[in-house]
């Protein structure tokens, strides 16, 4: 079936079955073209969450899938393609976590939201890309863990006087973006703006005239004057970036930044889920309830601009 006649079917059948789409900002083109909601991965829960629909087909990575079940409980939650999963959140387990809790029981565990239920039912709170640093100041404790990224860590230690340890987890895809290539890129384009996600390495962060989740760069390249930009985080972003913004240049720091599990959906995935309503992602209620519990109470933790801390990007909900 040709691209157009697919995307139309699968609107279609969205609306027979009073379904959602929802897209990641590192989603295929002709997907983010089709969907109800594009944006980061809480964003897309935290709105799924507030719609009326029966059926969320969540086209992202499982994690991604979960936090949308563990949010709305009542709704059947898709993942187009089983098998998309992310290598980042694959690096830490409950397991390890309670093991690590022995060890370092003075710390409060803080766990970026790319991960799995599991292992956020056995964290204290989590945090987003855009609001890191606001989740760390907000604990009572002195000293927080954070899970699993050692590079949003890194990055976030940077603005708070709390004692900030790691979990030695990183993105393959963001870790591998070097400052060779951002020199490079940066030589060939000397009037652009480097705008970079904290899951890079802080060497490279250090290159970047701003530091943001994927939400926060969509606001930046609106808010900003400038005509061009470099973009390091992954290349799916520059869809939206591009259309958004149609007078603007945006360029991808590097080929590598392409992740290969946000790419395994494709239409004719979410055409098949969303006709045999297979791939169906479900929390366990008893996980469900204490991951929801972390969730909560990061989204207690004020985000609004007053409250943003130096350092943190955008606002999620
Ligand atoms: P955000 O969209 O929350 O910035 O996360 C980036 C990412 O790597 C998602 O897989
Ligand atoms: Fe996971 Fe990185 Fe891919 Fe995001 S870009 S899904 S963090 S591997």
């Amino acid at each position: 079936m040709e691209v157009l006649e697919l995307q139309k079917k699968i609107r279609r059948v969205l609306k027979e079955k009073n379904a959602i789409l929802l897209s990641h900002n590192y989603q295929r083109d002709e997907i983010q073209e089709i969907a109800d909601l594009a944006g980061d991965s809480l964003e897309l829960s935290i709105k799924a969450s507030k719609s009326d629909c029966e059926i969320i087909v969540f086209c992202g990575v499982h994690f991604m899938a979960e936090s949308a079940s563990i949010l709305s409980p009542e709704k059947t939650v898709l993942l187009p393609r089983p098998d998309a999963g992310c290598p980042m959140a694959d690096m830490i387990s409950a397991d390890k976590i309670i093991d690590k809790k022995r060890e370092i029981p003075e710390a409060t565990v803080v766990t970026y939201v790319n991960s799995s239920a599991d292992v956020k039912a056995e964290s204290d709170i989590c945090c987003t890309s855009a609001n890191a640093i606001s989740v760390i100041n907000s604990v009572k404790s002195e000293t927080v863990l954070m899970i699993p990224d050692k590079n949003l860590a890194k990055y976030a230690s940077k603005f708070t006087d709390k004692k900030v340890l790691w979990w030695e987890g990183y993105c393959p895809i963001h870790d591998r973006l070097s400052v060779k290539e951002v020199l490079e890129s940066k030589a060939i384009y000397p009037n652009a703006l480097f705008v970079a996600h904290p899951e890079c390495r802080p060497e490279v962060l250090e290159l970047a005239d701003h530091i943001c989740s994927t939400s926060g760069m969509y606001e930046y390249a609106k808010n900003t004057d400038n005509e061009a930009f470099i973009i390091g985080t992954e290349m799916g972003i520059l869809y939206r970036l591009r259309k958004e913004n149609p007078k603007k240049s945006f360029f991808l720091a590097s080929k590598c930044l392409f992740c290969p599990s946000m790419k395994l959906t494709t239409l004719n995935s979410v055409l098949q889920a969303i006709t045999e309503l297979s791939n169906v992602v479900k929390v366990p209620e008893e996980i469900r309830i204490s991951a929801k519990k972390a969730l909560d109470k990061m989204l207690a933790v004020p985000r609004d601009r007053a409250g943003k801390a130096k350092g943190d990007s955008a606002i999620a909900n």
